[in-house]
C-alpha cells in the first residue's frame, strides 16, 4: 500500500475531550483505512498542500482505532461459541469488514465518480441511521415508480449519526398491536417516525390550516385567549386546578366565554387552541388536553348557526382534498371516505329519545332513556352509526346543558342547542345560541349553582349593549378521527394526554 492522503480540513479534536468532531472522525476513518499506519497527511484547506498529522491527534485516533479493533475481535471470539452457520457468517462478515477497510470514499470532484460501495460504513450501516448523500435528483424513467416520481442517483455518501440497529432498532422493538399500546405511547417519540403516524400528523396540519383558511375567507378574526382561568364553562367536575401564586386557578375547559367578550370589539371571532378536561376514564374519544376550534357570532339565529356548522365541516374537508398532499395521504389513510352532503340530517333531542325506544336501545338495567335524561356515549354512538350520516342533534333540555344556553322560544323546557354527531365517532361539535337577556343569565347561574361574582366580566356582556349571539366548539381530534377513520382520538395527537398519561 502506497502513501495515502486524506483531505482533512482541520485536524484538531476541537473539544479536546476525545469526542468525535467531524474532522476527528475523518482522521479516525483514515487510520482505520491505513490499519494503524502513521502515514496520514492532512491539509487545512482543499487547495493547500498536505502536511503531517499532529502527534497528539494521531495518538488519540490510534487509541480509538485500537478500541474498535478490540471490539471486533471480541465479536469474532464470541461467535466461535455459536452455531456453525452463524460462525461462518460472522467470519465472512468480518472478512468483508476487513476488506472494506482498504476502501475509503473521499469526496473529490476532480476524480471519476466512485463505483464501489463496500466500505466499512456501508457494511456496518444500521437501520434508522442518518446518512448524508450527494447526487443528482432525476425524474423517473418511463415505466418506473417511486415516491414523488423522482429518483436520486447517489455518487457519494457519509454517515451523520449511526443508530444501534439490530434488536435495538425501534422498527423491530415496537409492533402495532393492542398488547403493547402502552409501550407505543412510551416510545411515541420514535413511533412518530412510522409512515402511518407521520401521515396522520401531516393531514392534521393540513386540516388545521383548512380551518384557519375557512374562517379567514369569511373575515372572522382569530384571537388567542389565555388558558389559565378562574372560572368553569362546562361545570366544575372536569376542571384541572393548579396553584397560581398561592391562589387556585384552572386550565380552561373552553374559550367560549372569552370569545363572547370579543364580539362587541372585534365582530365574529374564532380560536384554535387547547382546552383541558379532567376526564376520569379513558375512552376512545376523550383526552385530558385537546385542541378546540371555537367560534362566536353576533346577530345570527339558530338556523344560521346550524348552516354555518355544516358549511364549515364540508368546506374544510373539501380544502383537505384540494391540497395535493392531503388528497394523496387521505387515499392511503381512508380510501373509502365519502364527503358528507349538505344539508345534514337535523333531529331534535326529543326525537332521539323516541328513536332509542323504537330501536330498543336501553340502559344497562333494561329501562329506556326518558325525556330529560342525558344520552350517554354508547346509545348516542349506536344511533349515529345506525343512521350512518352526520346528525345535527338539536334542542336539548336546559337541565342537562350549560348555564349560558338560550331557551327555545316555542318550548321553555328546551334550549337552542346542538351537537353534531358523526358516524364512528359520535359528538364532534357542541354549540348553542347564547342567553342575551341579563335576568335569564342570572337564572342560568342559579340553576347550575354557580356563584356569579367571578363571572362579572361575562355578565357585563349582557349589561353593556347585549346582542343576539351564538357559537360552537369543535374537538379537532374528534374531527380528525372521523376524517381519517382512526380508532381513537389518541391516534391523531402528537403526544396524547389522557388519564394516567
Ligand atoms: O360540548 P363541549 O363540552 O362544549 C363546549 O365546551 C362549549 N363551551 C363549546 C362552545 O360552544 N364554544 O365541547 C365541545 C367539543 C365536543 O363536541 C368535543 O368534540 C370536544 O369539544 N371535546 C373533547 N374532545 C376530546 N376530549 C375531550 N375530553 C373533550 N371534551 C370535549
Ligand atoms: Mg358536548
Amino acid at each position: 500500500m502506497g502513501t495515502q492522503y486524506v483531505c482533512l480540513i482541520s485536524g484538531n479534536d476541537e473539544k479536546g475531550d476525545g469526542s468525535e468532531s467531524k474532522p476527528f472522525k475523518t482522521a479516525l476513518k483514515a487510520i482505520e483505512v491505513l490499519q494503524g499506519s502513521s502515514e496520514i497527511k492532512i491539509r487545512k484547506e482543499l487547495d493547500s498542500p498536505f502536511d503531517d498529522i499532529a502527534k497528539a491527534q494521531l495518538k488519540k485516533v490510534k487509541k480509538l482505532y485500537e478500541e474498535k479493533l478490540k471490539k471486533l475481535q471480541k465479536l469474532s471470539q464470541n461467535s466461535e461459541k455459536n452455531l456453525q452457520e452463524e460462525k461462518k457468517k460472522e467470519e465472512e462478515d468480518l472478512k468483508r469488514l476487513e476488506n472494506a477497510k482498504s476502501i475509503v470514499l473521499v469526496q473529490d470532484s476532480s476524480l471519476p465518480k466512485a463505483k464501489n460501495c463496500h466500505t466499512y460504513d456501508a457494511i456496518t450501516l444500521t437501520l434508522e441511521s442518518t446518512v448524508k448523500v450527494y447526487g443528482v435528483i432525476n425524474e423517473l424513467p418511463e415505466g418506473k415508480s417511486a415516491p414523488d416520481g423522482h429518483e436520486l442517483l447517489v455518487d457519494y455518501w457519509e454517515i451523520i449519526g449511526k443508530a444501534p440497529g439490530g434488536d435495538e432498532a425501534i422498527t423491530n422493538k415496537v409492533t402495532d398491536d393492542a398488547v403493547n399500546k402502552e409501550q407505543l405511547y412510551d416510545q411515541r417519540h420514535l413511533v412518530l417516525r412510522g409512515e402511518t403516524v407521520s401521515n396522520v400528523l401531516k393531514v392534521r396540519s393540513i386540516t388545521v390550516k383548512a380551518f384557519r383558511d375557512f374562517f379567514s375567507e369569511r373575515h372572522i378574526t382569530e384571537v388567542t385567549p389565555p388558558l389559565m382561568v378562574q372560572t368553569s364553562v362546562e361545570g366544575g367536575s372536569t376542571l384541572f386546578a393548579f396553584d397560581y401564586y398561592g391562589d387556585t386557578a384552572y386550565l380552561t375547559q373552553s374559550s367560549q366565554l372569552y370569545l363572547e367578550t370579543c364580539l362587541p370589539a372585534l365582530g365574529d371571532v374564532f380560536c384554535i387552541t387547547e382546552s383541558f378536561r379532567a376526564e376520569k376514564s379513558s375512552t376512545r374519544r376523550h383526552l385530558s388536553e385537546f385542541t378546540h376550534c371555537e367560534a362566536e357570532f353576533s346577530f345570527i339565529d339558530f338556523n344560521d348557526l346550524l348552516n354555518f356548522m355544516e358549511d364549515m365541516v364540508v368546506s374544510v374537508v373539501e380544502k383537505v382534498f384540494a391540497d395535493p398532499e392531503g388528497k394523496k395521504l387521505m387515499s392511503v389513510l381512508h380510501p373509502e371516505f365519502v364527503l358528507p352532503k349538505k344539508p345534514f340530517k337535523r333531529m331534535d333531542y326529543g326525537d332521539a329519545i323516541k328513536w332509542l325506544k323504537e330501536n330498543n336501545v336501553t340502559k344497562d338495567d333494561g329501562s329506556f332513556y326518558e325525556f330529560g335524561e342525558d344520552i350517554p356515549e354508547a346509545p348516542e354512538r349506536k344511533m349515529t352509526d345506525t343512521i350512518g350520516v352526520p346528525i345535527l342533534l338539536c334542542r336539548f333540555p336546559a337541565e342537562i346543558k350549560s348555564f349560558y344556553m338560550k331557551k327555545d322560544k316555542k318550548d321553555q323546557r328546551l334550549t337552542e342547542s346542538v351537537d353534531l354527531l358523526m358516524p364512528n365517532v359520535g359528538e364532534i361539535v357542541g354549540g348553542s345560541m347564547r342567553i342575551s337577556d341579563l335576568s335569564e343569565l342570572m337564572a342560568g347561574y342559579k340553576r347550575e349553582g354557580i356563584e356569579p361574582s367571578p363571572y362579572y366580566w361575562f355578565t357585563d356582556q349582557r349589561k353593556y349593549g347585549t346582542a343576539v349571539s351564538g357559537g360552537f366548539g369543535l374537538g379537532v381530534e374528534r374531527f380528525l378521527a372521523w376524517l381519517m377513520n382512526r380508532y381513537t382520538v389518541k391516534d391523531v395527537c402528537l403526544y396524547p394526554r389522557f388519564i394516567k398519561r
